[in-house]
């Protein structure tokens, strides 16, 4: 069986999620591909001391450029502050690495465009995470949405919403800060996971009209004192979009003051003859409207239905590592020829437009007008 070896550079939150993906990866029924973590690279030399109990990992380091000259690794998956997106990322391809890289995928439209260009001209194969849609939920979703049971669109709701500034005393990291996390704030955080199905789906936003809010402003700094905190921490898009010939409204929420919301996506889609629509709030429950004489909204409870079955009953829950392992499957499915149409990773394509709507929506703000958002990007670049 092909065997693909994974190094991960940053070794955190995400490092850690990515691990225990490729390490259980013999779940997967029938994927003819093998996948096996070789090397990690953190600058903090503790944070590799749990990679230690994983069989195969051969090389820990604080090096990434040790990383990127081994030899033996085809793919990097990289999970560090958004400042170091672009170099990076650029150095993991011109090392001959193929790539999945973090959200927001550059701090930056202008970071995002030079990774897209850069791997296009080296033909490596590159993606950006967004592991949400893998979910049974959203793939439903779209089976829905693809099906046209829907009729006309009349609007679409997405977001991602979570409370984790809601804890004032919470000390300050680099998330909240716009040198490491980026001016786009929240945007750079969530907005990629709220834009990967609206964008394969081809409702790609034309105007933006944003509402962003900068509610707490410093935090604890961990040694007594108090931090500047100078990031967005909720944003709100409303977009307009073209669906044959008629203006569409859609509504992008990224939240990280959203009270009672721990890490909640969803999406709903309304139409002349039906709806959909999906929350993690209810992992299981996938809402469809029916049309008719009384107003009914069908709830169906879902089960294990993925796109890269596994051993998991198909009656089962699915969750978090479920569908990043999901993510990573596709990934490799995709780089190997064999996703045949099921849902793929996001293209650097789109992360571009998604830099190109995140950046329209700071000029929106900060001049209280609707922006139009491909006008706005050409400007800029
Ligand atoms: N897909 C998702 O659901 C999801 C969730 C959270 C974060 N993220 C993204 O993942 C990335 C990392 O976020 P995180 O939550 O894992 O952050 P984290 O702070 O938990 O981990 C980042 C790690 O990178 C290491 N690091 C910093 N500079 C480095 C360097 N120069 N070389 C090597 N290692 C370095 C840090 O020591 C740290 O261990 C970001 O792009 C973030 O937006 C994605």
């Amino acid at each position: 069986m092909k065997t693909i070896n994974i190094g991960i550079i940053g070794g955190g939150l995400m490092g850690k999620e990515a691990a225990s993906a490729f390490g259980r990866w013999f779940v997967l029924n029938d994927f003819p591909v093998k996948v096996v973590l070789k090397a990690v690279c953190d600058l903090h030399e503790p944070a590799l001391d749990w990679y230690r109990q994983i069989p195969g990992v051969d090389m820990l380091t604080t090096n990434y450029k040790e990383l990127l000259a081994n030899k033996d690794i085809d793919v990097v998956y990289i999970a560090v502050p958004h400042n170091l997106h672009k170099e990076y990322y650029l150095e993991i391809l011109r090392a001959g690495k193929d790539l999945l890289g973090e959200k927001p995928f550059g701090i930056d439209l202008e970071s995002a465009i030079a990774i897209q260009q850069e791997g296009e001209r080296l033909g490596r194969f590159v993606r950006c995470s967004s592991e949400m849609p893998f979910l049974p939920g959203p793939q439903r979703v779209i089976t829905e949405i693809n099906s046209g049971k829907l009729g006309k669109i009349i609007e679409i709701n997405a977001g991602f919403l979570h409370s984790s500034d809601m804890d004032f005393q919470k000390p300050i990291n680099w998330k909240r800060q716009s040198k490491f996390c980026g001016e786009i704030g929240v945007m750079g955080d969530l907005g990629m996971h709220v834009m990967h199905v609206p964008l394969r789906l081809g409702w790609k936003p034309e105007r933006v009209y944003a509402q962003l809010q900068k509610i707490v402003t410093e935090r604890p700094d961990g040694k007594g004192g108090f931090a500047v905190c100078d990031t967005w921490n909720n944003a709100r898009l409303n977009t307009t979009l073209t669906l044959d010939d008629e203006a569409i409204p859609m509504t992008l929420d990224m939240k990280r003051l959203a009270p009672g919301e721990t890490n909640t996506w969803f999406i709903e889609v309304l139409g002349t003859t039906g709806g959909v629509k999906y929350s993690t709030k209810d992992t299981k429950a996938l809402w469809t409207y029916i049309p008719g004489k009384e107003q009914v909204w069908q709830r169906t409870d879902l089960g294990f239905g993925v796109p890269f079955p596994t051993i998991t009953g198909g009656i089962f829950e699915a969750g978090f590592p479920d569908c990043f392992m999901q993510m990573f499957a596709a990934y490799v499915a995709e780089r190997e020829g064999f996703l045949n149409g099921r849902f793929g990773c996001v293209t650097p394509e789109e992360a571009v437009q998604s830099h190109e709507v995140f950046a329209a929506a700071l000029e929106s703000h900060a001049t209280r007008s609707i922006v139009d958002i491909k006008e706005y990007a050409e400007e800029v670049i």
